[in-house]
């Protein structure tokens, strides 16, 4: 059995793909075939709406007192956070321009640009990682690194493409510096960017990659491992979570349990399709 889906993985390309470049090979995995996947709990009430947060400001040090005071470089001004109400009625060219244009936090200070999302704008899926890295902050689009190139064979796995029924986005739209994960202040800061995304798409399912996409949009604590298999709401839509792509990366047996997931969120994505 276990051969048997090493098969499938191989044909789906994930076999392969899904192994850091430069790393050993990992042995066989001896995991149990992946299950069936597991019927979802009754979904959850739509999430309170978020209040607006503010973004914390840079600190500022006092500085020593000296004769001559040396000149010093202009202070940033405090981040403006853009409120969500202002992003209502926006298109997608304004709501991109406003997401380029962004001072709502303190990573609008090292990025080299934004990323606001990439593909189908009428998408049935829409999938959320956590934030650009270095390779999407230079090319301006997300998961076009490794773990893109990962998130592509994830999505070839259950039949799906980039831009053809997708949808790609970030809960935060700019780099965390050295890829740190996101502060709370600054994914609630950017979350009305990601809640107009989702106005416009009106996708049929969300998936959210990894821990900090989760909280964003479910506005509460989550633990993937705890999470997955089952199917919780962002208002009246489902959304199933999965390892992200990047942990995948580092731990790869793990991704036997991205591909169960996977096959979830298609079962789910099929039923949603036979009930309209
Ligand atoms: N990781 C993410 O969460 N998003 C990207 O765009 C790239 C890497």
């Amino acid at each position: 059995m276990t051969r048997r889906r090493d098969a499938i993985l191989r044909e789906m390309g994930l076999a392969p793909l899904w192994r850091l470049r430069g790393v050993a090979e990992e042995p066989a995995v001896e995991a149990p075939p992946p299950a069936l996947p597991i019927e979802a709990p009754p979904a959850r009430p739509p999430e309170a709406v978020r209040p607006p947060v503010a973004a914390s400001a840079p600190v500022r040090r006092a500085l020593p007192a000296v004769a001559e005071a040396p000149v010093l470089p202009a202070v940033a001004p405090p981040p403006r956070v853009a409120p969500a109400a202002d992003l209502a009625n926006l298109g997608w060219d304004a709501l991109e321009a406003r997401i380029l244009g962004c001072e709502g936090c303190v990573l609008c200070q090292r990025r080299k640009q934004a990323v606001p999302g990439v593909g189908d704008r009428q998408a049935d899926w829409l999938f959320v990682g956590e934030g650009p890295g270095a390779e999407e902050d230079e090319r301006g689009e997300p998961f076009v690194g490794q773990a893109g190139r990962l998130l592509d064979a994830m999505l070839a796995a259950i039949g799906l493409q980039r831009g053809h029924d997708v949808y790609i986005a970030n809960a935060v739209k700019c780099r965390p510096p050295n890829n740190r994960t996101p502060e709370a202040d600054e994914l609630a800061a950017c979350f009305p960017y990601l809640r107009r995304q989702i106005e416009l798409i009106q996708p049929r399912l969300i998936v959210a990659l990894g821990r900090p996409a989760a909280q964003a949009l479910l506005n509460q604590e989550v633990k993937i491992s705890a999470a997955r298999g089952k199917t919780f709401r962002y208002g009246d839509i489902p959304v199933v979570v999965t390892y992200h792509p990047a942990y995948l990366l580092r731990n790869q047996p793990d991704k036997a349990k991205a591909w169960e997931d996977l096959c979830f969120a298609r079962k789910t994505m099929r039923a949603l399709r036979d009930e309209a």
